[in-house]
């Protein structure tokens, strides 16, 4: 029996500053390392983290509108840049990674998958399994993606994970579950950073889910892959499959090693 397997995600608003165009939340990266760190000391379990681009990749994702494909010649000068600027927050996760004392490497979707529609149609999955046996940390990250039908797409984290998670679904590397963590305690019912008064949806099931898609609005700040009911429907599609998502916040302290240790945290679960 392999070890069990979690995928995580940190989104882009938690490891970067949204409003400043390439800025990273160092601190922040740096106390989510070490969290990673010590739950694996602690736990036995393998992991695939995942991150957002937050202010890195979405500054010339939106200029070049990448994710609507090759729409005019500048297009390709937006997917070159989308992929470094990508690339760049990438290599500071990896290194705070590294720093708090895991072996985690880069997986660059650019360069092993092909999509359609914006949809992965095939990611080369190997060297995530070798990575895994090993016990190494794979990391993913959103990156703008070749595309067969419209040219180039943004493949957000959700949209690699769910890919990850459907094809190990029926294999011995069936995810236990998802964590994605963000910068507040989950789904509400309204904004959370705009009205005061939105209150925590603490699951969202196939009984709710039409009420909750009418509560989720656009994300704070700037986003090119439709906010959060992209990634809510990309949770949700995974957990039709039978592998159970939580969004946390990740602002909290200990709240990303408690959920990794299957410790009980506040947040949306998010089930079929
Ligand atoms: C999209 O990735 C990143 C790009 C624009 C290339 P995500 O959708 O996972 O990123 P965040 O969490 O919204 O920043």
């Amino acid at each position: 029996m392999s070890k069990p397997l979690i995928l995580v995600k940190l989104g882009g608003s938690l490891i970067t500053d949204k409003t400043k165009p390439y800025t990273p939340n160092i601190e922040v990266i740096k106390r989510l390392a070490k969290e990673i760190h010590e739950a694996r000391e602690e736990k036995d379990f393998n992991l695939i983290l995942g991150h957002g681009g937050g202010s890195f990749p979405h500054v010339s994702a939106k200029k070049y509108q990448t994710q609507k494909g090759i729409i005019n010649g500048d297009s390709y000068t937006g997917i070159a840049k989308v992929q470094n600027d990508a690339a760049k927050l990438n290599r500071i996760i990896i290194d705070e990674l590294i720093n708090a004392g895991e072996n985690a490497l880069s997986i660059q979707l650019s360069s092993c998958s092909i999509s359609e529609n914006g949809r992965i149609k095939y990611m080369y999955l190997e060297p995530v399994k070798a990575l895994l046996n090993d016990g190494l940390i794979p990391v993913p990250y959103g990156d703008v993606g070749m595309d067969l039908k419209q040219g180039c797409c943004i493949l957000s984290t959700e949209e690699i994970l769910n890919y990850i998670a459907r094809t190990f679904c029926k294999t011995e590397l069936k995810p236990k579950k998802i964590v994605v963590c963000g910068i507040v305690d989950g789904i509400f019912t309204g904004d959370p950073l705009k009205n005061p008064e939105t209150e925590l949806i603490q699951e969202i099931t196939n009984e709710n889910i039409k009420t909750v898609g009418n509560y989720l609005a656009g994300s704070s700040g700037i986003d090119v892959t439709g906010g959060m009911v992209h990634k809510v429907e990309r949770l949700l599609e995974i957990a039709k499959a039978g592998i159970e998502s939580q969004i946390i916040n990740g602002l909290v302290a200990e709240n990303l090693k408690k959920a990794l240790k299957g410790e009980n945290v506040n947040g949306t679960i998010i089930k079929w």
